[in-house]
């Protein structure tokens, strides 16, 4: 296999570690949160536009991971067959449409509802008392969808590693569950120390 095959696996690499979008927006939404529960124009907006934001980002990432993906085959031993022959392969690019239509989701429907509350409100704006009340059902909605996000994104990265060679039943679930529970800590705690 020659340098064109070597270099699409390095754009295929780097691609879904940028993936990890939903990791660094469960950061952002706990660091707000420590913020208290009142309106700030000023932080209130910039967190809702470095998620808004982050969504075109993921897009572009997420489409890269499928393009190097794709080529591989092409260049690759497998050949393009292996997309529905190989499971791991398969299951792969599943979870990546998962992935997509969440994104879209979230960027098409959920996003839209949270940026009309914002619409008209400047820093002068005065705010009614219960106006992040009314906010809160969606964001924690959006934050939910993250964490699945997070998790489908380390399962995947899970099965890319056995294309070649499967890991084990057990093993399998055992990453898989642990990365379950580094999600859902991820969705409560802002994770100080990395892994915890
Ligand atoms: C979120 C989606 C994906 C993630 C996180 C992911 C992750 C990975 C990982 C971790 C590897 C192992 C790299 C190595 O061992 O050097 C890999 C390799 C590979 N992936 Fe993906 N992948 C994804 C989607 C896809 C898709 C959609 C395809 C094809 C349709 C694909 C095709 C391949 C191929 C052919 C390899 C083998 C490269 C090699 O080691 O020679 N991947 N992927």
């Amino acid at each position: 296999m020659g340098d064109l095959y070597q270099i699409l696996k390095l754009w295929h690499i780097i691609s879904f570690v940028f993936m990890s979008v939903p990791l660094f927006n469960l950061i952002v939404v706990n660091e707000r949160a420590l913020m208290g529960s009142s309106f700030n124009f000023g932080t209130d907006r910039y967190m809702e536009n470095i998620i808004k934001h982050g969504a075109v980002r993921c897009y572009v990432f997420q489409l890269s991971v499928f393009i190097s993906g794709i080529l591989l085959l092409i260049y690759g031993p497998f050949g393009i067959q292996a997309i529905w022959n190989n499971y791991i392969l398969l299951a792969k690019t599943l979870i990546l449409f998962t992935l997509m239509g969440l994104l879209s989701y979230v960027h098409f429907s959920l996003q839209p509802k949270i940026e009309s509350f914002f619409n008209n409100i400047t820093p002068e704006t005065k705010v009614p008392d219960n106006f992040l009340a009314s906010v809160k059902p969606f964001r924690i909605l959006r934050k939910r969808l993250a964490t699945v996000c997070l998790f489908l994104v380390l399962t995947t990265i899970i099965l890319g590693m056995q294309v070649y060679t499967p890991f084990s039943l057990s093993l399998n679930l055992i990453l898989i569950g642990v990365t379950g529970l580094f999600a859902w800590r991820v969705n409560k705690t802002l994770i100080l120390f990395g892994w915890v």
